[in-house]
């Protein structure tokens, strides 16, 4: 298959990692015999120094016009001073809400070589970290209006029934498809929007009888995540929950390194990324850990391009590499070998199809 990825390498530690990455599905397309086509897209800080503007047109139409987007990361002190609607998150803002990807689905899963690299207590980590959290990513108040006025901030946090429901109805099929329990995270106690919520995800309940639908309050669920995560199996929540939350679940599995994201919405067409940030006080060092993009792009063969046997050569691939002691600092333990960024997509690369 010849497929055409838009690459967006970013900021920080971004180039780095989206190399590595590369050099994995470029080992991929030549082991099954797919072509895979990388256009660059300039996003983040670099297009701000570039153009001016986080994420000019041209830039999201090459996204649009993709099969599908790999993204580094975005961001860095160099550009806090610029005002909000030009900051190189709002490139990353517009590009999802361009794509229309409202579905962002993050894993929480332990990888049984790491569990000593949870803060979590032993008996907690035994119990197994497994969950997946559905974050609704193009709505909320990420999206509502943001303003200042004279010693008055105000952001505004909006949904309507549709934007629930189609978020609703992924977090219901993400869960038929594992333990079939799903999790609706809010704060229905506070906020109308999350009583809205509630009502919306109870309705859907009735359309999918297999799944057991459960409530829980936002800081309550910060609290379980920590206390006893595998009760989890698929946990839904809003924009800025997901937000949080997603780093904690992340947090409790070793390393942020390590945890990759899909985003996607009505077509296949899908945004791809690690769900860590740019580091920009790492950069260009050669030690930052590229497994969060190679299992993003592992996610994008899966989910955007129906190539289930090569997204299985990914995981397996690093899991080898786990397996062979090698880590990068963030996860880095006694008696292990300690390589640095490149080296650790080499490492994987050589360890697809084996
Ligand atoms: C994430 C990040 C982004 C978000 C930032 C960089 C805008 O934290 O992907 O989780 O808040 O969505
Ligand atoms: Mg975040």
């Amino acid at each position: 298959m010849t497929k055409n990825i838009a690459v967006i390498r970013g900021d920080g530690i971004g180039p780095e990692i989206v190399g590595e990455a590369l050099k994995v599905l470029d080992k991929v397309a030549e082991l099954y015999g797919h072509t895979f086509n990388y256009t660059d897209v300039d996003m983040g800080g670099c297009a701000i120094d570039k153009y001016g503007d986080p994420l000019p047109e041209s830039e999201l139409k090459k996204c649009i016009e993709s099969d599908s987007v790999l993204l580094g990361a975005v961001g860095g002190d160099k550009w806090n001073d610029v005002p909000g609607h030009m900051r190189p998150e709002k490139g990353l803002l517009r590009l999802r809400a361009g794509m229309g990807v409202y579905s962002n689905n993050r894993p929480a899963k332990i990888w049984k070589q790491l569990s000593a690299a949870s803060p979590l207590k032993k008996s907690i980590v035994d119990e197994g970290i497994d969950f997946i959290i559905v974050r609704e990513l193009i709505g909320g108040i990420y999206f509502g209006e943001h303003k200042t006025e004279g010693d008055t901030a105000i952001d505004i946090l909006k949904y309507n029934e549709a934007e629930i429901e189609r978020i609703g109805r992924i977090g219901f099929e993400t869960a038929q498809k594992r333990n079939k329990k799903l999790c609706s995270v809010e704060k229905s106690n506070v906020l109308d929007s999350s009583r809205l919520w509630k009502k919306v995800m109870h309705k859907l309940a009735e359309e999918y009888p297999d799944v057991e639908l459960s409530d829980m309050l936002v800081d309550n669920c910060a609290m379980q995540i920590v206390k006893n995560p595998s009760q989890f199996d698929v946990i839904v929540t809003e924009n800025m929950f997901g937000d949080i939350l997603s780093d904690e679940a992340s947090m409790i599995t070793g390393s942020i390194g390590m945890i990759p994201s899909s985003s996607l919405g009505a077509t296949s067409c899908g945004l791809y990324e690690p769900i860590h940030g740019s580091a920009p006080d790492i950069a260009g060092k050669d030690i930052a850990n590229p497994i969060g993009t190679i299992l993003s792009a592992a996610m994008m063969l899966r989910f955007s391009f129906d190539m289930a046997k090569e997204a299985d050569a990914i995981e397996n691939a690093v899991s080898a590499y786990l397996d062979a002691g090698y880590r990068t600092g963030d996860i880095m333990s006694e008696g292990m070998i300690k390589v640095g960024c490149k080296q650790c997509g080499e490492l994987i690369a050589e360890r697809i199809g084996i």
